[in-house]
Order: structure tokens, then C-alpha cells, then sequence
């Protein structure tokens, strides 16, 4: 083999590694893209966050929200105490069905304890809200969230990653993957993620 046609070979050769390289950069990028976090990923962090300002502003949750009627509910994995509020919310440009539910936990926790001192007791505030077409078709577009009393979120270890719970919680296939929000509430009666009777969902989602 002459200088020139190994240096050709030598070049060709080093353009192919660097052709293949590239391609395999891109397609683990995209890879990467392709893979849809149920829930925890920064947009939904970042709807959750939204979604506080407009409960926030309408005095649904913080400090000043309005009082309202605490009940003995007592099902696990909610509080022993709860709140329910339930009405149509304005996010941004979509109007969707909201459903709020405040947990009161505590060695003393009664319904009077918690209407003495509510800031004492709440534990946690679960909340379920109907987003825009197309956000989650498969679970009737619900967005599930649960806030500490502070607005910031829960979160969850899981696969060594720790989660934030917000988002389609807990989208997935397997048992383990299931053992969340939408799971559990999937076995409501009324076929539409809710159980509390009273409330009625709106058909329409815009
Ligand atoms: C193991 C089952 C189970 C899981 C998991 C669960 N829930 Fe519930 N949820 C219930 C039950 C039962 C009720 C009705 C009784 C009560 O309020 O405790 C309820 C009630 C609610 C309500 C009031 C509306 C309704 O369905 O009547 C909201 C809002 C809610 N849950 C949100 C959540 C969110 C958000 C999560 C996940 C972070 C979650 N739930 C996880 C069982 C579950």
C-alpha cells in the first residue's frame, strides 16, 4: 500500500468513526426526548406551580383561603380529617374542573381540633385537576398533585431518582409503576376518577 492510499484509507476511516458517532449522539438524544416522564418533569413542576397561584389567588389554599367545613373521612392513604372543595379553575388560557382536598393528620386530630387550628393539623393537600385535550386521554386528561401546605410538592424515591408527585401520577404498566393517584382512582364508580358521589364532573374539556 502506497503513503497516499493509507493516508486516503486513514481519513476515510476516521470520517466513517466520526459519521457513526454523530448518528449515535443524535439518535440517543432523540432517545432520550422520546421518553415521556409521567410525572415530576419540569413542565410539570412548573403547571403545578400555576396551578397553586390560581388556587392561591381564588383563596382555595394558603393562609388566607376560605374556612371550610372539615369531616371525618378516615380512608387510607388520605387524612383522617378532610376538606373538600370542588369548581371550575381558570389556568392560564384553559378553563378546567378542579377538585381540592385538604388532609388533617395529628395524634389529636378531630374535626373541632382542626377548626381551632387548622395550620396544625394539615398535612397534606391533594388536589386533581382537568387539563386541555390531549394531556393525558387515557386517564380522562386529569393533572394530580400533592402539595404540602406550603405549595411546594411531595416527592418520591423512585429508580434511585428522587420525583416531585406532580403530573400523570402514576402512569405506567407494571404493578409497582401503578401503585399511585390514577391507579387507585380508576376504580371509582363513576368511571371518572372520582370518588366523593356528590361531586360532578363536567363532561366538557376544551
Ligand atoms: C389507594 C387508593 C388511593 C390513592 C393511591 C390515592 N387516592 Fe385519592 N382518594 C382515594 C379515596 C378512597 C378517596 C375518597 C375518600 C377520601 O377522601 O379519603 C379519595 C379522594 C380524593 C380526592 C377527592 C375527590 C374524589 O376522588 O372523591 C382527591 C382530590 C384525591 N383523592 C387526590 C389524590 C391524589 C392527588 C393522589 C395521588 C397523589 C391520590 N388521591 C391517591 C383513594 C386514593
Amino acid at each position: 500500500m502506497s503513503t497516499s492510499t493509507a493516508n486516503t484509507t486513514c481519513a476515510a476511516a476516521t470520517l466513517l468513526i466520526v459519521f457513526v458517532f454523530t448518528i449515535t449522539a443524535f439518535q440517543t438524544t432523540r432517545g432520550a426526548e422520546a421518553v415521556t416522564t409521567p410525572m415530576g418533569s419540569s413542565q410539570d413542576i412548573t403547571y403545578a406551580t400555576r396551578l397553586w397561584s390560581a388556587m392561591h389567588s381564588e383563596k382555595l389554599v394558603g393562609a388566607k383561603a376560605e374556612k371550610l367545613k372539615p369531616f371525618f373521612g378516615g380512608a387510607r392513604p388520605h387524612g383522617i380529617i378532610l376538606e373538600l372543595v370542588y369548581r371550575n379553575l381558570t389556568v392560564g388560557n384553559h378553563s378546567g374542573f378542579l377538585v381540592v382536598k385538604k388532609n388533617y393528620n395529628g395524634t389529636d386530630v378531630s374535626v373541632a381540633n382542626v377548626e381551632r387550628n387548622r395550620a396544625k393539623y394539615l398535612s397534606s393537600i391533594t388536589v386533581m385537576y382537568r387539563r386541555e385535550k390531549g394531556y393525558d386521554e387515557d386517564n380522562q386528561n386529569w393533572f394530580w398533585v400533592k402539595y404540602r401546605p406550603d405549595g411546594s410538592l411531595f416527592k418520591k424515591d423512585m429508580n434511585g431518582k428522587t420525583i416531585a408527585l406532580a403530573g400523570r401520577i402514576l402512569k405506567g404498566k407494571t404493578r409497582d409503576e401503578n401503585a399511585g393517584c390514577i391507579y387507585c382512582h380508576s376504580s371509582a364508580r363513576a368511571g371518572d376518577y372520582v370518588f366523593y358521589p356528590e361531586i360532578r364532573v363536567p363532561p366538557v374539556n376544551d
